[in-house]
């Protein structure tokens, strides 16, 4: 099956935590414009690998076991009357026609049954709100990518135009940023809010390339730095800050906060380099979104750096973001010929020994073993 988790075992740890995250995440998104409610809602759809929200409520349980702070208590985000995700009709000469539905009650009651469990309702809230932040910045990535697939489905932007894609993007943000207050936590929400400008200033690092706009730029060890930089803001920040927003709202003490946002941070480093080489080996059907892309949108990263650093001749390419015809298979050939995807796996398994290393000192539980696992999971990741 394409779309399981891509891994059976940490998932089986949360499963029944993660049974209702789509039906959640989808009913934040609802609204009453129905083509609003329809793009929005549109990547919901096809199944995610849902690293995000695995990976927040391993943690979470994780870190239940660690050493508390005083009692903590953060307000069930569930329980409360909850006016966003009741439909509101728009001021229309015909109601009708948006076909008006407002959610019941009782459709609110049978999405939790928190008892009996060590993972906190605003625990499980933060996973959703990482969830649609991270579907928010994938539907504004498709936009500036001209991507024309995701989640082995035609994407947004084809299916909508750019337009609403990034107006649904939007949409999500606020959505996700009124779930994020109702936590009551002004750390946990600064954190997350903290995130969306992260992903923001790492797409335009990205949109720079590099540091210097050159002609024939040299690889210098800044090279490296600002892909690195650049990397933790666009995929790391979001891993990171989400578990460090776990462990805060399950009230853990400052090093125990500190272990769980050095695990994030390592592993989201780790996944990004793993997603760059990727980019490399596997084919578009088996990745379920274009392949090679990365070369084709003028971006160097880091299997071609490595390559670059042993070869200067890449520099003349990276330097005119392998425009002219032939740039791109040139590219291609000289990476394949270097040991440059043997150093991004490398360097992506430095930072996995890392984030099991930052845990290290976390009691042994099922969630501990979990969250291990996912390292292992990342590496082997084929998708
Ligand atoms: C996927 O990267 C995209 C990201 C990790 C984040 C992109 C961030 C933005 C577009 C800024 C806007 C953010 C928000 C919150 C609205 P990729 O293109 O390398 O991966 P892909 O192969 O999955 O497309
Ligand atoms: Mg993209
Ligand atoms: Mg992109």
């Amino acid at each position: 099956d394409p779309n399981a988790p891509i891994s059976a075992d940490p998932f089986q740890i949360v499963a029944k935590e993660m049974k209702f995250l789509t039906k959640n995440i989808r009913q934040l998104l609802g609204s009453g414009h129905p083509s609003l409610d329809t793009v929005s809602k549109y990547y919901t759809q096809s199944e995610g690998k849902y690293v995000r929200p695995m990976l927040v409520l391993l943690m979470s349980r994780a870190t239940s076991l660690t050493p508390k702070l005083a009692r903590k208590t953060t307000p069930d985000p569930f329980s409360v009357d909850d006016p966003i995700t009741r439909r509101e009709i728009l001021r229309d000469e015909n109601p009708s026609a948006l076909e008006y539905s407002p959610l019941t009650s009782s459709t609110h009651d049978t999405q939790h049954n928190t008892q009996a469990s060590d993972i906190l309702p605003s625990q499980r809230r933060l996973a959703e709100i990482t969830e649609l932040i991270h579907t928010a910045s994938l539907l504004h990535d498709d936009v500036i990518d001209h991507s024309e697939s995701r989640r082995s489905a035609p994407s947004a932007n084809i299916e909508f135009g750019n337009k609403m894609t990034v107006l649904a993007g939007d949409f999500m943000l606020g959505r996700a940023s009124v779930a994020l207050a109702r936590l009551r936590d002004p750390e946990v929400t600064e954190l997350l809010a903290t995130v969306i400008a992260n992903l923001i200033e790492g797409e335009f690092m990205q949109l720079k390339n590099t540091a210097r706009d050159e002609r024939n730029p040299r690889y210098t060890e800044e090279t490296l730095t600002y892909y690195l930089q650049k990397t933790y803001l666009k995929s790391a920040s979001l891993i990171s800050k989400s578990c460090r927003a776990a462990a805060i709202l399950g009230g853990s003490t400052p090093d125990v906060v500190e272990a769980a946002y050095l695990y994030g941070k390592n592993l989201g480093l780790a996944f990004q380099l793993v997603d760059d080489m990727l980019d490399y080996t596997v084919s578009g059907e088996e990745l379920g979104k274009p392949a090679g892309a990365d070369l084709e949108l003028g971006l160097a990263t880091a299997p071609l750096l490595f390559a670059w650093k042993d070869n200067s001749s890449l520099g003349k390419l990276v330097g005119r973001k392998f425009s002219h015809e032939g740039d791109v298979q040139r590219a291609r050939d000289i990476v394949a010929s270097s040991s440059g995807l043997e150093q991004t796996r490398a360097l992506a398994q430095e930072y996995v020994d890392k984030a099991i290393e930052a845990i290290s000192g976390f009691p042994d539980s099922d969630a501990k073993t979990g969250l291990i696992d996912m390292c292992t999971k990342v590496m082997k990741r084929r998708k």
